[in-house]
């Protein structure tokens, strides 16, 4: 079915187009009241996550409430360890718990390589947002980068310094290859699944890049996100890598068409380091915390050093959870007035 807005789809092909397109991460869920009040229904974020009518609904909201030009399917990076038999629990106002950890090779044992099956909730979520969006916005899919999954399942939680998982890329780097290569295979099957279902993107979310050395980045990240990028062929894919800005001239190697930027790298040196890719971001999402005024003031700023094309409007990192929803519904708005104009 041909899409109604297809303006995200036209800019990763690099087509001229007639505005910028605009999405937010993070925008299904955190500042919705919409959402909230959908939440709140449930026991909690996971029943959410795997009813598949719900995080359809929660999915399409954004594009509805927001105006966003695309869907990002609703659902968690870390469904994946849980889908490989490492379970989580995502414990009210802390953020995500994992009663078993990883520490030494026998652990591994407990492992599977997950297939898309092991995630159906969320194929099947796809499946129902496609058919409610009649082809309105495309729809994006995502995963966890492997190494920022992998420092999930070591750590066991959210940490500032993930130390143990750093740790044991010098204590088991066996381990943690092989680790690393189980969560790359579950990776792609499940990325193969949602493309199956029937995603138009993918979104690989590599949001703890940036406690890496650069020299540990290339061993220890890069190789397994270009491992996924080359296995799928059939959407184009993103790869979003949070403070990783030491490997920008490395993304621009992979077989992906956009790359992600937070708000602390320089638009103009960017582009310069990856001069073959698409760009997406990178307004800070503090600055959403501003007047009227000052969020039309940065949003020309980001727009004139972006330039009018091969560019995606999103903010350097997930939208956080007490900003106002008009200042966003003011943002998006604001993005498609100013870069028409700027054309
Ligand atoms: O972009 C979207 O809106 C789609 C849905 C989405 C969620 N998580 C829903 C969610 C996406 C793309 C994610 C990705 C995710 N999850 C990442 C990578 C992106 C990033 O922000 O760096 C990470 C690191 C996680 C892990 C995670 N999930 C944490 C640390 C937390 C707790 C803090 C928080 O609210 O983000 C979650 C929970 C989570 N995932 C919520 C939502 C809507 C909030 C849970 C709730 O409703 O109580």
């Amino acid at each position: 079915m041909p899409l109604e807005n297809d303006l995200l789809l036209r800019t990763i092909r690099k087509e001229k187009t007639e505005r910028t397109p605009v999405w937010l991460m993070r925008q299904a869920g955190r500042i919705l009241p919409e959402y909230r009040s959908v939440r709140n229904s449930l026991s909690g974020f996971k029943e959410l996550v795997e009813t598949p009518e719900l995080a359809a609904e929660v999915t399409i909201q954004p594009v509805d409430i927001l105006n966003v030009d695309a869907a990002i399917i609703f659902s968690d990076i870390l469904v994946i360890p849980e889908a490989m038999g490492l379970s989580y629990e995502m414990v009210e106002k802390k953020g995500p718990w994992f009663p078993e950890t990883i520490k030494t090779k026998a652990d591994l044992t407990h492992l599977h390589v997950a297939e898309a099956e092991d995630v159906s909730y969320t194929i099947r979520a796809i499946e129902v947002t496609k058919k409610e969006l009649n082809g309105r916005v495309p729809i994006i899919g995502f995963a966890g980068a492997p190494w920022t999954i992998f420092a999930y399942m070591v750590e066991g939680s959210g940490s500032k310094t993930f130390s143990k998982a750093r740790a044991l890329l010098y204590t088991d780097p066996v381990l943690t290859h092989k680790l690393l290569q189980m969560i790359t295979e579950s990776t792609v099957n499940y990325l193969m699944g949602q493309v199956n279902a029937g995603v138009n993107v993918v979104q690989v979310f590599d949001s703890w890049a940036g406690i890496l050395s650069p020299y540990q980045y290339e061993e220890f990240s890069l190789p397994y996100i270009s491992q996924i990028c080359d296995a799928i062929q059939e959407v184009p894919k993103t790869v979003f890598a949070k403070d990783a800005y030491f490997a920008r001239a490395s993304f621009n190697k992979l077989d992906c068409h956009t790359v992600g930027l937070d708000w602390c790298m320089d638009v103009q040196e960017s582009r310069e380091l990856i001069p073959d890719k698409v760009l997406q971001g990178n307004f800070d999402p503090c600055a959403l915390y501003g007047s009227e005024e000052e969020i039309a003031h940065n949003v020309k700023t980001m727009l004139k050093a972006f330039g009018p094309f091969h560019h995606i409007a999103n903010l350097g990192h997930g939208v956080y959870p007490d900003t106002d929803p008009e200042k966003v519904k003011f943002f998006v708005q604001t993005v498609k007035e100013m870069s028409q104009n700027l054309r």
